[in-house]
């Protein structure tokens, strides 16, 4: 056994879950057979009266190796083959709780998914008094359910309902939590836990399962034996369904192991379990998600991207150029990871106006408990407003969110400039503005580099950087480190307009109001976008960035490139509303009226500019287009190498730009259609609305040579986790 110490002393069996050269005990392989060993071990010797399992790292076992998993999909294995692979675990735990011998877990830290369901099987559960310790069953959050027995045990613990609400959100739960709901049995200080695993053996337990003795109810009843509970299955199908649009399967797939299992004895629902979730492994919505959400944005929080052999940089001291909207936002996660910042604007007044923000934050947070006086006093401490550029001096990097002019960006950047050190970095928040036109007017171009932040910044949890045409590696390197510090998320993109995110959002918003001036009528256009998993339609989020900055950026943009502007197709929409004076939510119209006080509502005038034509597009028609726009841009910036590598295009498109996660991405999305289908489905579409679907040539020859943005698992995997 590799992965577990098996030791025996005075009767009991000490399983010590401990995977070699891993900082976590996770699922893998090896490790069920270990158990599976170590388990039969334990039935065998007469001399063993019963089993301890804990771990000897900080966490018990926190779930299944995410790698693994999603190289799970391109298994070549067939569906009852893996039907059968799924039960393997599953048949390990059954063991435990039937071999006739009883089972403690002794849980010393975090137990999630398989790790939580191993302690369910056991007879006992006594958990140390961590305040670190989580307890859950998040797979619905990888697309998947709690395959290991977690659907049976838990709805049999503690009711189909409490059960049901735990599972389909993908709750981690503390421990006062966890043990008002009978999860774990105690709650001991960490240095008594063994002490009391033991002494719990001692008392000859009974090793027997609730589930598995003669008459046995399930605590409000089960499936549909009691009317509560088939409430229960009702509303939570009903709003299983509207949260997720039947986008995400995995919810429902929960639903339906509970209803089904806990009518039947747990074998059988054991197999009813293992039968949806083979069913979900076999969707690529599962490897998607675990792919982009979790691997692939774990190893961008570790910076991926960093160019190696720079000395690290910790910022103590931040200068912060304008305290609007975004400044104010940056100077509060800045001062929140620690680092004292310099906030500047045109006034001290107005500085102090940024400042504001913050504590009306901090104000919020602590009238819900979540911060002390003493911490929201700290954090307010470290923002030092001011009107004067001396104050900059001492700054590793100063950001500029003023407002998005050229003439004011280069005005702050010189003065700037005149006062902070040579090793400084200057970075620019600007959304739609070349970096490298920016960086003209900076006399250290390498050092000049854009942070692209999003709004509420102390929500969103991208950042996208915009490496210039003249940015260092050192400067790249630096900009990430401050990203890390800050707990955000990076990608980094090369240079271009509107980089990578700022474009692609811009064919979202451009594409529902084409659809507005093609006749279809605008509330199936939102809930369109709204079934296919965007957070919000195309034409509210124009109201929220509002028709007057996409004028603006339309002027600016065509003002720059003069002949070469692809002027984007449905421009005349923003246009129109902004003649009427519908400017935006802001503004209080727009596509959308905004009654005080009331719900918006889609403004009744645009059934005139826009008459809806007399036979609609199927919403399946409408999704696509919506869709099928933002990967195609997405794929030209691969093309023109403004993303590098198809996470941060995956990343982005998910955290920066609201496309549904089930997808894994806009790349992600290409691949699960299929490169060649993506390709001929998008030449059909620019037959039909326009060239702007037209897919770029790199695409086309992807698809003639078989490739896909992420090699399959069988094939090499290296390029799925970079
Ligand atoms: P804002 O209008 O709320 O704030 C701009 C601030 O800059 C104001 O407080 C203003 O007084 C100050 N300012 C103007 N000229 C100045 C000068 N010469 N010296 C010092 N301070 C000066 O604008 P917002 O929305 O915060 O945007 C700022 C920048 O961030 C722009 O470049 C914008 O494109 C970019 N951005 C905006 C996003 C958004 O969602 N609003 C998202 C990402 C980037």
């Amino acid at each position: 056994m590799k992965t577990i110490n098996f030791s025996a002393e005075n009767g009991i069996a000490t399983l010590t879950l401990d995977l070699p050269g891993r900082s976590m005990n996770l699922l893998t392989p090896e490790f069920m057979a270990d158990l599976d060993e170590a388990v039969d071990r334990v039935a065998a010797d007469d001399g063993i009266k019963g089993a301890i399992v804990t771990s000897a790292k900080d966490a018990f076992l926190a779930g299944a190796d995410l790698m693994w998993l999603v190289n799970q999909f391109d298994s070549p294995a067939t569906p009852a083959e893996r039907l059968e692979s799924n039960m393997a675990l599953s048949n390990v735990f059954r063991k435990i709780e039937t071999c006739g011998k009883p089972f403690v877990a002794a849980i010393n830290g975090t137990a999630l998914g398989g790790g939580l369901e191993l302690t369910l099987a056991c007879h006992h559960r006594i958990a140390a008094k961590n305040p670190s310790l989580v307890l859950g069953l998040p797979e619905v959050k990888v697309g998947l359910l709690p395959g290991a027995g977690g659907t049976q045990r838990l709805p049999r613990m503690i009711g189909v309902q409490k059960a049901l609400e735990l599972m389909t959100q993908g709750t981690h739960l503390r421990l006062d939590k966890a043990l008002e709901l009978g999860i774990v049995d105690a709650v001991v200080p960490p240095d008594e836990l063994m002490k009391a695993a033991n002494a719990w053996l001692d008392g000859s337990p009974n090793a027997e399962q609730p589930w598995d003795k003669k008459g046995f109810r399930i605590p409000g009843g089960g499936g549909a034996m009691h009317p509560a509970a088939v409430q229960t299955f009702i509303a939570g199908s009903a709003m299983v369904a509207r949260e997720t649009q039947h986008n995400y399967p995995a919810p429902l797939a929960i639903l339906s192991c509970v209803y089904e299992g806990t009518i039947v004895p747990i074998d059988t629902g054991l197999r009813i379990e293992a039968k949806y979730f083979t069913k979900l492994m076999l969707d690529p919505v599962y490897r998607n998600m675990t792919r982009t959400l979790f691997i692939n944005k774990g190893l961008a929080d570790k910076l991926a991207r960093r160019p190696e052999g720079v000395p690290k940089l910790q910022v103590k001291r931040l200068g912060m150029l304008g305290a609007g909207m975004m400044g104010a936002g940056i100077a509060y996660v800045s001062a929140k990871a620690g680092i004292d910042v310099v906030l500047l604007d045109r006034s001290v007044e107005d500085a102090e106006r940024g400042k504001d923000y913050s504590a009306k934050l901090l104000a919020k947070q602590l009238e819900r408990g979540r911060t002390t006086q003493d911490k929201a006093d700290a954090l307010l401490a470290r923002i030092k407003t001011t009107d004067n550029y001396d104050d900059l001096a001492d700054c590793e990097l100063v950001i500029e969110a003023v407002f998005e002019s050229r003439d004011i960006k280069a005005d702050v950047t010189h003065k700037t400039e005149a006062v902070i050190s040579d090793t400084a970095i200057f970075a620019s928040n600007t959304s739609t503005l070349p970096i490298t036109g920016l960086a003209t007017q900076s006399k250290r171009p390498g050092s000049f580099i854009g942070l692209h932040f999003f709004s509420p910044v102390d929500k969103m949890p991208l950042v996208e950087v915009i490496v210039g045409e003249k940015t260092t590696d050192a400067t790249l390197a630096q900009a990430l480190d401050y990203v890390q510090q800050i707990r955000k998320t990076p990608i980094v993109v090369n240079d271009s307009r509107g980089f990578f995110t700022s474009r692609v959002f811009g064919t979202f918003t451009n594409e529902g109001m084409a659809l507005l001036k093609d006749g279809v009528k605008p509330a199936l256009i939102e809930n369109a976008a709204k079934m296919a998993g965007m957070p919000v339609g195309p034409l509210a989020v124009t109201d929220e960035v509002t028709q007057e900055l996409v004028h603006k950026v339309h002027v600016q943009t065509a003002a720059d490139l003069g002949d070469d502007y692809d002027v984007p197709s449905a421009i005349d929409v923003a246009e129109k509303l902004l003649e009427l004076g519908r400017k935006g939510k802001r503004f209080g119209k727009g596509f959308y009226d905004y009654p005080e006080g009331e719900k918006k509502r889609l403004w009744a005038g645009l059934a005139e500019l826009y008459p809806p034509a007399a036979e609609q597009p199927p919403v399946e028609e409408v999704e696509k287009r919506l869709l099928y726009r933002q990967a195609v841009e997405t794929a030209r910036c691969i093309e023109e190498n403004v993303l590098t590598h198809p996470a941060d295009g995956d990343i982005g498109s998910i955290f920066g730009i609201g496309f549904p996660p089930y997808t894994g991405g806009a790349l992600s999305f290409i691949d699960t259609i299929g490169v060649a289908e993506f390709v001929a489905e998008c030449d059909r579409l620019a037959k039909a609305y326009g060239p702007r679907f037209t897919p770029p040539e790199s695409l086309r020859q992807m698809a003639a040579r078989g490739e896909q943005y992420y090699p399959r698992a069988d094939k090499g995997a290296e390029r799925s986790a970079a």
